[in-house]
């Protein structure tokens, strides 16, 4: 295979180019067998172990996919990024920095231990105790207010209304002690501006949201844009929105392994447990990727690889 190793300030390769190494992408991964399905929700054990989609849109709008890209999942902790764009956007980056942070744990996503080290800082919005925690920050005056204030913002992301998949929803709120643990450890720590239960019923439905892979190279690719969307048009964040949220995505969207996928792949991006990824590369476009095994900290196998060989062969890695 010929891969192009452009300047990470040059531009995409032609879509018929693109096509070809999405598809080649495809190809080289399908067949990999590394990593185990999340089983912590019960029903995301149920998640074909096979699926696997890539898809890809540039900042024109373009659209570059391969295999299972049209099969729904549920965003899980993808939603985050999108989350903390919104609070950013309604009150400002220099809240979030103050009250949650941008700094990496060094520790899994779920852990009790950080906020507990950090004396109830949850350090980052893109671990389960910072999300819980800028999900509080949006302002609204009721929990309806802020679930729809959040279903309305990730669907102007995506560019279409996004559905809840309430299997996934129920699933997970039987079995999330452990996020209310964080939520009520965080509230004795005077750390969360809202009801604790309240704000993780909140937080469980914005992670059982249901996208595909198109809607998350769609909404990647309005952060790519500087916060618009490049299929609707319409302006979602502001362009310094855009950058805040590129920069927490870079130090600690893959979890402990952040560093890892920085030295690795060079983008900007973010995990969910049940299988997707989201990799942005600014001024270019954004990948979304879904294939359910998982590694040890949570981030898709065959995502990681696909991305990997993509961020190479169409010269997007940052430095
Ligand atoms: O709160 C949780 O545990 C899930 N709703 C989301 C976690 C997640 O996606 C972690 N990502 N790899």
């Amino acid at each position: 295979l010929d891969i192009a190793q452009r300047a990470s300030t040059g531009g995409l390769p032609s879509a018929a180019r693109v096509d070809e190494l999405i598809a080649e992408a495809h190809a080289r991964y399908r067949g990999h067998g590394e990593g185990a399905v999340a089983d912590y929700i019960p029903i995301l054990a149920e998640a074909d172990p096979a699926g696997f989609g890539l898809s890809l849109v540039s900042t024109e709008g373009g659209l570059h996919e391969a295999g299972d890209v049209a099969v729904a999942f549920s965003i899980q902790s993808i939603s985050k990024a999108f989350v903390f764009a919104l609070v950013c956007e309604a009150i400002g980056h220099r809240a979030v920095h103050e009250r949650v942070g941008v700094n990496n744990t060094g520790l899994p996503f779920n852990s009790v231990i950080a906020l507990e080290l950090n004396e109830g800082s949850p350090m980052n919005p893109m671990v389960n105790a910072g999300a819980i925690a800028t999900t509080a920050m949006l302002p609204a005056t009721s929990g309806e207010e802020r679930w729809q204030l959040i279903r309305s913002g990730l669907s102007r992301f995506a560019g279409r209304e996004l559905p809840l998949d309430g299997e996934v929803y129920r699933s997970e709120i039987l079995t999330n002690q452990r996020n209310r643990g964080i939520a009520r450890l965080l509230d004795g720590y005077g750390r969360l501006d809202a009801e604790p239960e309240e704000t993780v019923d909140i937080y469980t439905r914005q992670c059982a949201l249901a996208v595909t892979t198109r809607d998350l190279a769609v909404m990647g690719a309005t952060l790519a844009d500087g916060g618009v969307n490049p299929v609707t048009g319409a302006r979602v964040v502001s362009a310094e929105v855009a950058r805040d949220t590129l920069a927490v995505l870079a130090a600690c969207g893959m979890y402990e392994r952040s560093g890892e996928w920085l030295f690795e792949i060079g983008l900007p991006a973010k995990s969910g447990v049940s299988g997707g990824i989201v990799a942005v590369a600014p001024g270019k476009g954004a990948l979304g990727a879904f294939s359910p095994p998982l590694d040890a900290a949570g981030n898709s196998v065959r995502g990681q690889r696909a991305c990997a060989f993509l961020s190479r062969a169409l010269g997007l890695n940052l430095f």
